[in-house]
């Protein structure tokens, strides 16, 4: 994985609004041709509307129009090897096929790498809906 994207994962960690788990996590998406994404989660009062880092990232990656999800990087402080969560793991699948590399990380750097459809196999598909 780059050292851009690890950072990219992991400096947005450092922005992460997390008061009431103080749980932060970073996420950062890496495009084909080498833009980078990043997000954090953002906890609000009424506990179960907030959102991941991950949910943070694919915002910013649809709003500057998108393209090819080649890897993803995802980092937490308090956690050896974060994996993202099951709601997660189908909105990054939407946007990235099921060989993008996903690199599990801690703040050191890659602990693991991972296909999406290592991390999502038997996923939900949208294709019939279309
Ligand atoms: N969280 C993420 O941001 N990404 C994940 O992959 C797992 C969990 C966040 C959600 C919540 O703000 C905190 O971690 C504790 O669950």
């Amino acid at each position: 994985m780059s050292d851009a994207l690890f950072r990219a994962a992991r400096e947005a960690m450092a922005k992460a609004h997390a008061p009431y788990s103080r749980f932060p996590v970073g996420a950062a998406l890496l495009t084909d041709d080498g833009r980078i994404f990043a997000g954090a989660n953002i906890e609000i009062a009424s506990f179960p509307e907030g959102w991941c880092a991950e949910t943070t990232a694919l915002g910013h990656y649809v709003m500057a129009g998108g393209g090819r999800i080649a890897e993803i990087a995802v980092v937490a402080k308090r956690m050896a090897r974060i994996t993202p969560c099951g709601g997660c793991r189908q909105r990054l699948a939407e946007f990235a096929g099921p060989d993008a590399k996903l690199h599990l990380c801690d703040e050191t750097g890659v602990v693991e790498t991972v296909t999406l459809g290592e991390m999502l196999p038997m996923g939900f598909a949208g294709e019939v809906l279309k």
